[in-house]
């Protein structure tokens, strides 16, 4: 079955039981069993639960794994993730990873003796020389955001497998679709399902997927036993969601290559980011791994113009956080997403000031391109 079916009619395909097309929506926290220790097949809700079932399944099929697990966002889904670990353990973790990523780690697991070392995962023989004996883990983010750093998650994961670590790989921005982390040899996918999964910037939700039934067993135990999973309702609308990413994420790619096109047309733009028009390296990687580029861009705003009345100005495009949606967001990495780190690193990190992201949404392009020329027309000071 081709991924655009699968997203469709992958997982379980409605409902056995009354022909209902869609997924049934099992708002209950418990289940009537027939006797002791005959159930039939659910006992109570944060152990397992059919429409939570379908969408776990679901994302199983499509990243090819051998189980999936439905969160109640990305983040306890990365938490029950870092839970596989014991104190004293050790994570490489790519150097531009998601800012909540690095702090649960940073903020929450270094109290119970987790360690990570942030590394720049796009250079393997820097990524080998950090494996010491007490690294089990080596997570990353490819693209990584804002600055689109492309790591290989091949030779990542066959690095991993010479030294018995796991690989984890966050594929919230490029998702199934684009790109199948399990295929290229990883161990664990995560996704932030707040974004482009669920599609509609109306949920917050988050999954893991396994490619083998130990890690399956495991992950299973923690959900269970931490109790973060992703509600029934929330499962229903990721289902919904998912359905059509295929269209959606094939327009949020259209949209962004025309949009790619004005940025490097105008005077107002210095640099922009995108993988598949970074450096040659990076491109060469990412189109080996990934399907496209995915939907999402950062731009440099030549000094003339002030980043805060660009932003102000537009009229369409929402200054927000998240990303993913239908809807057009921009953010400003500086003083929103990276606000915690200190300016002089931030400087060397490349978030400049003037930097901007833009989560490139599904509207006309050319509505989309008139709210842009119209905000840098009030943004010029000089
Ligand atoms: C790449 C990435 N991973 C994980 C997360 C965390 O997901 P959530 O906000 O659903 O907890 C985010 C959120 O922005 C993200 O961008």
């Amino acid at each position: 079955m081709n991924i655009e079916t699968q997203l469709i009619h992958g997982g379980i395909d409605g409902d056995p039981h009354t022909g209902a097309v869609t997924v049934p929506l099992y708002l209950t926290s418990t289940y009537k069993q027939d006797g002791i220790g005959n159930h039939r097949g659910y006992e109570y809700s944060r152990t397992g639960n059919p429409t939570r079932e379908a969408v776990e399944v679901l994302i199983a099929e499509l990243e090819g794994g051998v189980a999936g697990f439905g969160f109640a966002s990305g983040m306890a889904a990365t938490t029950a993730v870092m839970m596989l670990f014991k104190a004293h353990d050790k994570i490489l973790l790519s150097s531009n990873v998601y800012g909540g990523t690095f702090r649960v780690l940073d903020k929450v697991f270094k109290n119970f003796k987790l360690k990570y070392e942030l590394v720049d995962t796009s250079n393997l023989e820097l990524v080998a020389s950090k494996i010491t004996e007490d690294v089990k883990a080596i997570f990353i983010e490819t693209p990584t955001n804002p600055l689109m750093h492309i790591t290989d998650i091949d030779g990542i994961s066959k690095l991993a497998k010479k030294h018995g670590l796991l690989t984890i790989v966050d594929n919230t921005f490029m998702t199934p679709y684009l790109q199948q982390p399990i295929m290229l040899g990883a161990d664990i996918v995560l996704h932030s399902a707040t974004k482009y999964l669920g599609g509609h910037s109306d949920l917050i939700a988050g999954l893991a997927v396994v490619n083998n039934k130990e890690l399956a067993e495991r992950l299973h135990f923690i959900q269970n036993a931490t109790g973060g999973v992703l509600s029934p309702f929330d499962s229903w609308l990721l289902i919904r969601g998912i359905k059509t990413l295929a269209v959606r994420m094939d327009r949020h790619i259209e949209n962004t290559g025309k949009l790619i096109d004005f940025l490097r047309q105008n005077k107002a733009i210095t640099r922009i980011y995108y993988p598949g028009i970074n450096n040659h390296k990076d491109n060469k990687i990412h189109n080996l791994q990934a399907a496209k580029g995915g939907a999402m861009i950062s731009f440099v705003l030549d000094n003339a113009y002030n980043p805060d009345k660009f932003l102000q100005s537009l009229k369409l495009i929402t200054l927000a956080e998240s990303l993913g949606g239908i809807e057009s967001l921009i953010s400003h990495p500086a003083t929103m997403t990276h606000a915690a780190i200190p300016p002089e690193i931030r400087a060397k990190l490349g978030i400049v000031d003037n930097l901007i992201r833009l989560s490139v949404g599904i509207e006309n392009i050319n509505d989309l391109i008139s709210d842009i020329k119209h905000a840098l027309s009030i943004a010029k000071e000089v």
